[in-house]
């Protein structure tokens, strides 16, 4: 059996080279695709914040409009209208600045778990001993040093997704970007995920911009947690989660703050779900199914 154990969380903090730390804003932003008759607005008039060094936690309906607010900020694609800065500064192309970690893994699989973390560093020439120095800091922080020589398909899907944080991580990157990058984990990988990473940020204090469909995720991991509507995407509202850091998944369960936030951020998702439900969408029939199930459960659980 795997060793699990959890060595983002100890006394050891981030070395000053692995933690900047900027700030997104998001002005009036809307995101159109076609033209004429055809056309379909995916972003209204969306406006937020990402602090510095909070964890923001965007959660909304699936198929609402995240991913491609995401691919504005990291800069694949423009804005039909509206800005975007990153320290004041406007977001007009990709950078390395803004690192996005995806649902579906990037890592190269005829790397081994070394390689994959050193690859940044390499392409950009630096293959100095301060950057292998931070990748040894992060395959031991991510809990992988014992297999830096596996290829992707030899690591669990858990190790996966800490190496793929390692890799992001050494680039030292602004502002991190995930979307949904737990997904497709089961449950337990999932939870262990969660402490893991937000060990990972408690200690980095890195901004970061996480995107989400699961709501104890949100709760779990957020300082802000953004609501946004159901398609076209707008920041439905803005919850302060103010639990203190750092968090234990058995200590949240209980926690009266957390709960609700929690019952709050479902009955504001519920009823988005609901509009897209009425227009007949598959995809919002399950969400509304599945988190009816959730406040059902968090009710009994009071
Ligand atoms: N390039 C595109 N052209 C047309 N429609 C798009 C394009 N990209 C996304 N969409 C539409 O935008 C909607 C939102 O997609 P997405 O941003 O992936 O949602 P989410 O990540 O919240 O699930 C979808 O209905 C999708 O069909
Ligand atoms: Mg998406």
């Amino acid at each position: 059996m795997i060793n699990d154990v959890n060595p983002a969380i100890s006394a050891v903090s981030f070395p000053k080279e692995l933690r900047s730390s900027g700030e997104i804003c998001v002005n009036n932003v809307s995101k159109s695709y076609g033209a004429g008759q055809f056309t379909k607005e995916v972003v209204q008039d969306c406006s937020f914040t990402i602090e510095r060094n909070k964890l923001t936690v965007m959660i909304g309906p699936s198929g609402c409009g995240k991913s491609t607010l995401i691919r504005l900020l990291a800069g694949f694609e423009a804005p039909t209208t509206g800005s975007m800065t990153l320290n004041d500064k406007p977001i007009t192309k990709p950078g390395r600045d803004r690192l996005v970690v995806f649902q579906e893994s990037a890592l190269f699989p005829w790397m081994t778990t070394y390689d994959n973390i050193m690859f940044g560093p390499r392409a950009r020439g630096e293959d100095t001993q301060q950057a292998r120095d931070l990748a040894e800091f992060l395959l031991h922080k991510v809990g992988l040093t014992a297999f830096r020589k596996k290829y992707p398909p030899q690591l669990s899907g858990g190790m996966q997704r800490r190496a793929e944080l390692a890799r992001a991580m050494i680039n030292n990157p602004e502002v991190m970007i995930l979307d949904e990058p737990f997904r497709g984990l089961d449950a337990m990988s999932k939870e262990l995920m969660w402490e893991y990473y937000a060990g990972l940020f408690d200690e980095s204090r890195r901004t970061s911009f996480f995107v989400t469909t699961d709501i104890d995720e949100a709760i779990f991991l957020a300082d802000r947690l953004l609501i946004m509507t159901n398609i076209p995407a707008r920041v439905r509202a803005t919850l302060e989660i103010d639990v203190p850091r750092p968090r234990r998944l058995v200590d949240m369960v209980n926690c009266e703050r957390a709960n609700e936030v929690k019952m709050e951020a479902l009955a504001l998702l519920h009823e988005e779900a609901m509009k897209s439900f009425s227009g007949g969408s598959k995809a919002a029939a399950d969400f509304v199914e599945a988190y009816a199930k959730r406040a059902h459960k968090a009710e009994v659980a009071q």
